[in-house]
């Protein structure tokens, strides 16, 4: 957790920090616009609301960044009018970017998630991903949320950390740490250049993440707000391990002398493992033991 700082000053340290990721952002976290993508985000939405989803006319993103739920939402045809909020102009900009690579229609509007510049009930779904962590004032957002929902609309939120989950991430990292210089000298890379312009700046990462969440402060948050059907589900533990171990790694040298072999080997153990995670532990473990949790709601049909 970051040391106290303001409310105003979170908001900042997280325009800067994603204004600056914003270039090299897709390519950090292998986000996706093919068939991978597509297929990874609607199975989300599916694992959120526990059934398969219908269409949503009119959806809102917060803290939509380069554009991974939205524009492949779009391209499964799971929203209609598709507009996309972000606190960072930058992250916005890559999105246009996204969108007009793919040939896709999207209205992008700058926006802090506490205060958004949208009228009361004008969207049919409101979701997000790995948001939620970033926002300081989640009572005020959640009230957003509701106001700018349709009533019977729904949230999803999925890719927030969750606070155990979060810890046992802890030890891969620590791990990955201790053996890096070994690592490095492996595939023959050398320790990362600091102040190469390009990287975000380390100091604001560790500003940014302002919450890990139990399943029930979620849960909690949304019904506070107004919400029914509230659901939380859990996803992603080896998968996770796996990823924070090697992005550690590859955090220490300098990314163009990372092989495309590592890099391969990297993702395709993600996936496979993402897929493990899948059939075996996402239905029997609770979800607080997973990193990622997710979350459904729906505004009462009357509000
Ligand atoms: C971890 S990134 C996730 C981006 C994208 N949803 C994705 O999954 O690739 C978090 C995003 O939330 C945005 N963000 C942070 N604080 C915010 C706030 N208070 N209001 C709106 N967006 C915010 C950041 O600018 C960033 O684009």
């Amino acid at each position: 957790m970051p040391p106290a700082l303001s409310a105003e000053e979170i908001r900042q340290a997280n325009t800067r920090y994603h204004d600056v990721a914003a270039s090299h952002y897709d390519a950090k976290w292998g986000i996706d616009f093919g068939e991978l993508g597509l297929d990874q985000v609607t199975a989300k939405v599916r694992k959120a609301l526990g059934h398969a989803p219908g269409h949503w006319p009119r959806s809102l993103e917060i803290g939509a960044g380069t554009g991974y739920f939205t524009l492949n939402l779009l391209r499964a045809g799971l929203v209609g009018e598709a507009t996309c909020s972000d606190i960072s102009p930058g992250m916005l900009a890559a999105l246009q970017a996204n969108a007009r690579r793919l040939g896709l229609a999207v209205r992008t509007a700058p926006a802090n998630a506490e205060s958004l510049p949208f009228a009361d009930r004008s969207f049919d779904v409101v979701l997000g991903h790995a948001v939620l962590h970033h926002i300081p004032d989640l009572a005020r957002a959640f009230a957003e949320f509701e106001r700018v929902l349709a009533p019977g609309g729904t949230i999803l939120f999925a890719g927030e950390p969750s606070r155990y989950g979060d810890r046992l991430a802890a030890v891969p990292k620590r791990l990955a740490t201790s053996v890096a210089p070994l690592w490095r000298r492996a595939i023959g890379a050398q320790p990362l250049r600091r102040g190469d312009g390009g990287a975000p700046d380390a100091a604001l990462e560790a500003l940014v993440d302002v919450h890990a969440f139990a399943p029930a402060e979620l849960s909690r948050a949304a019904r506070a707000a107004g919400f029914g059907e509230v659901r939380v589900s859990g996803e992603e533990l080896l998968a996770n391990w796996f990823g924070w171990t090697n992005r550690t790694l590859e955090a220490t040298a300098e990314p163009d002398q990372v092989p495309w072999a590592w890099r391969l080997y990297a993702y395709r153990g993600y996936l496979l493992l993402q897929e493990l995670d899948r059939r075996l532990l996402e239905s029997r473990l609770p979800a607080a033991a997973f990193y990622n949790l997710m979350l459904t709601a729906r505004k009462r049909p009357g509000a």
